[in-house]
């Protein structure tokens, strides 16, 4: 980062970078860390605080990642990390049933009622992948359904975005996919009814699910426009598929009751992570019991994990689980996350920069863009990307630390209150002020 940020010192962090390099791939466990989509170099944080992260040379930041989502309560909790502590006195696995694993189970399905059953696992992706193989074992068809610029994690055959649009097979995104698994994967387009409508005329029968993201989070963040969801739902009632919502983002953090409740479409079955493992690694996939029930050991559908339901991250769930059921907490959430935006709007129209906002209850969306309302893949796909990656480092140089990426969704926390909104609003005046 050093380069784009001169104001601050970032040393440490560039030193760590540099040694990173020598021994991890990119110097990264996971891509999108490696500020490619920004340029600079990542920060490296030493601990978090509330609704701030501290980097290694002691700069302080408001955190608007939130760890890429389950992070609803802010760093350190004082509830999740007694869960914690507890827990580690009793150790830290079993390789078998407890408890508190039957305790979250009925708690989700409490929380979300389409999940009548409900099985947990160590990661977003495992629970996507679980879930298109229970649905293709259920429907005994091969065809799965997704849209362009949803991600469901690095399943094979989910590795696809756009190839050729509707009513075309898709081709890899990746090397080492063959291509013969992507050849069973259509890929949509994102809010346009038609083109699925047609491709379920044609193909509707052999189609073993739809997989979408209720309020896509991965291209930065775009609600679906009326009767997307709604029109979901009827093709595969019609057709005898299964309609997955992958709510590993929106999961408890669109509304208590995940986006299903918010639009009110019900899915057959629901994919979950982040927020349910209180920033551990955790995964879930559930929902109808008939479809459920084919799961190994009741099934023959196989589906397995030495560490699924972790007894640490099972007690960090639950911790949190029970801190969002307060009284009042989406509301909060909500109108803090809606007065950050529109103070943003307000400091954007001053500078004269072309912006528009997206918001769906603690997850944001900004774009660089002239539209009024961003609601298509194509629409995400032309923002003014070398605009945000100015007004990323110019917010960082400000303190605030935003997802490094202009195609990622934002997460505002329970422990951002008053006095972060109003750092946030500051350097954004700054920051618009620095791109005209
Ligand atoms: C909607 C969605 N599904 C699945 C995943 C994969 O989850 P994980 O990274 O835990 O494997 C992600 C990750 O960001 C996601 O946003």
């Amino acid at each position: 980062m050093s380069d784009l940020n001169s104001h601050i010192s970032t040393k440490n962090s560039a030193a760590l970078f540099e040694e990173a390099q020598l021994y991890i791939p990119g110097g990264v466990n996971s891509p999108v860390r490696a500020f490619r989509g920004v340029g600079g170099t990542p920060l490296f944080f030493n601990h978090g605080e509330g609704a701030w992260l501290i980097d290694e040379d002691n700069n302080r930041y408001v955190d608007y990642v939130g760890a890429w989502g389950p992070l609803i309560l802010g760093h350190c909790h004082p509830a999740v990390i007694s869960a914690l502590q507890t827990q580690l006195t009793r150790g830290l696995g079993y390789g078998a049933s407890t408890a508190a694993e039957v305790e979250i189970a009925k708690t989700i399905c409490k929380l979300v009622p389409s999940i009548e059953k409900v099985r947990l696992v160590t990661s977003g992706t495992e629970a996507t992948m679980s879930a298109i193989r229970l649905a293709r074992g259920y429907t005994r068809r091969d065809k799965i359904v997704k849209f362009e610029g949803c991600y469901h994690g690095h399943v094979d055959g989910l590795l696809v975005k756009a190839g050729s649009g509707a009513l075309t097979l898709g081709e890899p995104d990746s090397l080492g996919v063959p291509k013969a698994y992507t050849d069973l994967t259509y890929v949509l387009p994102f809010n346009d009814i038609y083109a699925m409508k047609a491709l379920f005329a044609k193909e509707g029968d052999s189609i073993a699910c739809i997989i979408v993201e209720p309020v896509a989070g991965n291209m930065n963040l775009v609600p679906p426009v009326p009767g997307f969801l709604e029109s979901m739902r009827e093709l595969c009632t019609q057709h005898g598929s299964v309609l997955i919502f992958d709510e590993v983002m929106t999961g408890f953090r669109t509304a208590l009751g995940g986006a299903q409740s918010v639009y009110g479409v019900t899915p057959d079955l629901t994919t979950l992570g982040k927020v349910i493992g209180g920033g551990l690694p955790v995964g879930a996939f559930g929902g109808r019991a008939d479809i459920m029930n084919c799961i190994a050991p009741l099934g023959a559908v196989y589906q397995a994990g030495t560490l699924a339901g972790s007894p640490l991250a099972v007690a960090a769930g639950l911790a949190m689980l029970t801190e969002i059921q307060r009284p009042g907490f989406y509301e909060s959430l909500t109108k803090h996350t809606a007065q950050m935006l529109t103070g943003l709007q307000e400091r954007a129209d001053a500078a004269g920069i072309p912006f528009s906002t997206n918001q769906v209850g603690g997850m944001f969306g900004c774009f660089f863009t002239t539209e009024e309302e961003v609601t298509t893949f194509d629409q995400v796909m032309a923002c003014n990307v070398p605009q945000f990656k100015r007004y990323f480092h110019a917010m960082l140089e400000n303190k605030i630390y935003l997802a490094p990426s202009a195609f990622e969704a934002g997460f505002v926390s329970a422990a951002h209150g008053e006095n972060e909104i109003a750092a946030t609003l500051n350097a954004a005046e700054i920051a618009f002020a620095s791109l005209k």
